[in-house]
């Protein structure tokens, strides 16, 4: 075993891989993953970050892969449980940041139940970075002053409740759609229903900070059929609001010439 981080049984790192380009990962994900015993992953986490951890690290891909569902959670609950009775320094990698539809709080509290030293360390979300690198603040004094944060990803076991969509359209000046592709054409009726104006500006950010990177820009009424005509796909980010008009170009960063693999 090796590794400083803990005394007496194992530490779980859940830290936050930002949203693809590598250079987006913080000093402290950086120091951690060059540290750890054990390396536990999903799919939406930058190719190059795996090459930091040491040699002798431990690594479990807890993701989809093509044909079959995610592991489930239990397991991966599991798996981290076994990993930190065996390791000192264990880096449970999830893409953006850990705490923001990442299910990390749900990891978070089952270590802590299961009296397991966890700490979370918080990553750059995709719902910020994306949207920044087509050069979309999502934040602009002349857009308002909210901004929602929102799966749009029907939840099959009913785990949490369904989206309001109606009642945002009514009560959030912004709204930044994580997982909204699929339900896209049902989420711009229900926001125009709640009173949004069809012209209101969207935009579609996919593969945001890597490489395939592309986005287009169209008014609410039109998003869906651009969507489909122009074969978008996952993962993307869905950016509703006034914020769409005050983006600037000329600030956009070269997404990374890296690779972020597509969720099957
Ligand atoms: C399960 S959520 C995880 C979000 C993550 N915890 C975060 O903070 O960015 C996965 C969704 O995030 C969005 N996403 C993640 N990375 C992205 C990227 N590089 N470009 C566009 N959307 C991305 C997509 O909507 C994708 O379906």
């Amino acid at each position: 075993m090796s590794g400083q981080e803990s005394s007496g049984g194992g530490k779980v790192y859940l830290v936050g891989a930002g949203p693809g380009d590598p250079e987006l990962l913080t000093l402290k994900a950086h120091r951690l993953l060059s540290r750890c015993d054990a390396l536990v992953y999903d799919s939406l986490v930058p190719r190059a970050l795996l090459d930091l951890v040491p040699a002798h690290c431990e690594r479990h891909f807890v993701g989809k892969r093509r044909g079959h569902h995610s592991v489930p959670q239990p397991s991966t609950n599991a798996v981290l449980v076994e990993l930190a009775s065996r390791h000192s320094l264990i880096v449970r990698l999830k893409g953006g940041d850990p705490f923001l539809f990442g299910r990390g709080g749900e990891e978070a509290a089952h270590l802590a139940k299961h009296g397991i030293a966890v700490e979370v360390v918080p990553g750059v979300t995709a719902g910020i970075a994306a949207p920044a690198y087509a050069g979309i603040p999502v934040t602009h004094r002349r857009a308002g002053s909210s901004v929602t944060f929102v799966t749009g990803h029907e939840e099959i076991d009913k785990a949490r409740p369904g989206v309001d969509w109606q009642g945002l359209a009514r009560s959030s000046d912004g709204l930044v759609i994580y997982m909204g592709l699929h339900n896209l054409r049902r989420i711009a009726a229900e926001l125009m229903d709640g009173g949004l104006d069809p012209a209101t500006p969207a935009a579609v950010v996919q593969q945001g900070t890597v490489r395939g990177q592309r986005q287009l820009v169209a008014s609410l009424g039109d998003l869906a059929d651009r969507v489909e005509a122009e074969g978008f796909g996952s993962p993307s980010i869905v950016v509703i609001g006034a914020m769409v008009n005050e983006r600037v170009p000329a600030c956009a960063p070269e997404p990374a010439d890296a690779e972020m693999p597509i969720p099957f």
